[in-house]
C-alpha cells in the first residue's frame, strides 16, 4: 500500500506532468487544454486532502482515491481512442499508472478465505442439466439439459451489456433454436441485467424475480450509492462509476412465487437471499446439493479488478462496495452454508464443489464477522464493531430442508 505521504507527491508530479508536457511538445489545444484542466483538477483535489483520518475540512482518502480512479479511466478511455502514438502512449500510460495508485493505496478490503486448488470445477457443466457461462467478470447459469424443448430451460441472470450475442450463441450450441421458458433473476446489478432486455425481447420471454427487487427492475428505484470504502482494489475504488440502474422491464416481470417453487424448474427452489441487494435469491437443487448463489457468495475477490478479470479463487461474501445490509449478507451466508451445498456457481468467480470448498463455506459462515465484512462500509457502521451478528437463519433442521421462498 502507498503511504499517504508518497501519494500527495505523486500527485504532485502528476498535476505539473499533466499541465506542462503536452504544452512542451506542442500538442494541439485539443489535447492540452482537457490535460491541462485534468492537472489543475488534481492539484486541487489533492490540496484539499486531509490524509489523515478523522473528521474535518476538505475531502477524506477515500474520496480522494475515487477521484483518482475516476480519472485515470477517463484517461485510459481517451488514450484508447486516440491514433497519434505519442499522446496514446501517454494518455494510456497516465491512466494505467492513476488506476494502479488508486488500487495500492486501497485498504485491505473483506478477508476471504483462501481455496485449495481442487476445490475449483475447471467444466462448464455441473451435473447434466447445469452449466456455468462466464460473462467477463460476471458467471450466469444455464439450467436444463443439452437439447432440452422449446421452453423447456431456463436462464439465471443476463450478464454485461454488450453480451446479448454471446450468451445467445451459448444458448443455442447447449439448446438449438429452443427459447428459455423464463429468465430468472438472482438481482438486478447492472453486472447481471446486462443483456437482459434484449434477450428477454428476442425470447419473448418472462423475467422472474423476487418482489423487493421489483423497484429496480420496473423503472421505479435506484439502487443505493455504492460504498469504495469497503476497499479491496479497483473495482471498489470505480464502483462510483458503476450504473445503478434502474432498467425497466415491468412489461415482463413476474413475482417469484411465495412458495419458493420455480414454475416448471422441478427439483429447483428460490431462496431469499437479502443484504447484497433487498431482493437477492439464491436457486437451490437439494437432491444434488448444487447451488446457483448469486452475489451471495463470491467464489473470487471481486473488489480487485485483477481478481474479477481473472477470476482468481477465494471465497468471500458478497461483492463489498455493492453490498447495503450486511447483517442480512452474514445471514444469507449462513443460510445457504446451512444448506451443506455440494457444488456451486456464484456470480464471480470460478465454479466451486467438493470437501475443501464446503470446509471454507463453514469457515466463512462461521466467522462471518472477520472473514466476511469489509474493514469499513456506510452500510456496516450499524454493525458492533468486532462481534459476530445474531443469526436469524441458524443450522437448524428446517434451513437442512432445503425449504425456500421467502423468509422462515
Ligand atoms: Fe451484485
Amino acid at each position: 500500500m502507498i503511504p499517504p505521504r508518497l501519494h500527495a507527491a505523486l500527485d504532485a508530479v502528476s498535476a505539473a506532468t499533466l499541465v506542462l508536457l503536452p504544452r512542451a511538445l506542442r500538442w494541439p489545444a485539443r489535447l492540452s487544454r482537457p490535460l491541462a484542466l485534468a492537472g489543475l483538477g488534481v492539484a486541487a483535489y489533492s490540496l484539499a486532502t486531509r490524509y489523515s483520518r478523522g473528521q474535518g475540512r476538505g475531502i477524506d482518502l477515500d474520496r480522494h482515491r475515487m477521484l483518482d480512479a475516476a480519472q485515470g479511466a477517463a484517461c485510459l478511455a481517451a488514450g484508447l481512442r486516440e491514433e497519434r502514438p505519442g499522446p496514446r502512449a501517454f494518455l494510456t500510460g497516465y491512466g494505467g499508472f492513476s488506476l494502479a495508485a488508486a488500487a495500492l493505496t486501497s485498504p485491505e478490503g473483506p478477508q476471504g478465505i483462501p481455496l485449495p486448488p481442487g476445490a475449483t470445477v475447471a467444466a462448464a457443466t455441473i451435473g447434466p442439466d447445469l452449466m456455468r457461462l462466464r460473462c467477463g467478470i460476471v458467471n450466469l447459469a444455464f439450467i436444463g439439459a443439452p437439447g432440452a424443448g422449446d421452453r423447456a430451460w431456463f436462464l439465471v441472470d443476463a450478464g454485461i451489456a454488450g453480451a446479448a450475442s454471446f450468451i445467445r450463441a451459448a444458448a443455442r450450441a447447449r439448446f438449438g433454436s429452443a427459447r428459455p421458458a423464463a429468465i430468472l433473476l438472482t438481482h438486478g446489478h447492472f453486472d447481471h441485467v446486462g443483456a437482459l432486455e434484449q434477450l428477454a425481447r428476442e425470447w419473448d420471454a418472462p423475467v422472474l424475480a423476487h418482489p423487493a427487487e421489483r423497484p429496480f427492475l420496473d423503472g421505479s428505484r435506484s439502487y443505493p450509492p455504492p460504498a469504495p470504502e469497503v476497499g479491496g482494489g479497483l473495482m471498489a475504488e470505480l464502483s462510483p462509476l458503476f450504473p445503478r440502474g434502474p432498467i425497466d422491464i415491468a412489461d415482463r416481470l413476474a413475482d417469484l412465487p411465495p412458495d419458493g417453487l420455480v414454475p416448471g424448474l422441478d427439483g429447483w427452489r428460490w431462496i431469499h437471499t437479502p443484504g447484497h441487494t433487498p431482493g437477492h435469491v439464491s436457486f437451490w437443487h437439494e437432491a444434488t446439493g448444487r447451488l446457483v448463489a448469486g452475489d451471495a457468495i463470491s467464489a473470487t475477490r471481486q473488489e480487485s479488478a485483477a481478481s474479477a478479470a481473472l477470476q482468481i479463487p477465494r471465497l468471500q461474501g458478497p461483492p463489498a462496495y455493492f453490498t447495503t445490509d450486511w447483517q442480512a449478507a452474514g445471514n444469507s451466508v449462513r443460510r445457504l452454508a446451512a444448506l451443506r451445498p455440494r457444488a456451486m456457481i456464484a456470480g464471480h468467480g470460478p465454479a466451486l464443489a467438493g470437501p475443501g470448498f464446503q470446509a471454507a463455506l463453514d469457515r466463512l459462515a462461521d466467522g462471518f464477522a472477520a472473514l466476511g465484512l469489509p474493514p469499513d462500509s456506510r452500510y456496516a457502521s450499524a454493525l458492533p464493531p468486532g462481534s459476530d451478528h445474531a443469526p436469524r437463519f441458524p443450522r437448524d433442521p428446517g434451513a437442512r430442508d432445503g425449504r425456500g421462498g421467502a423468509d422462515p
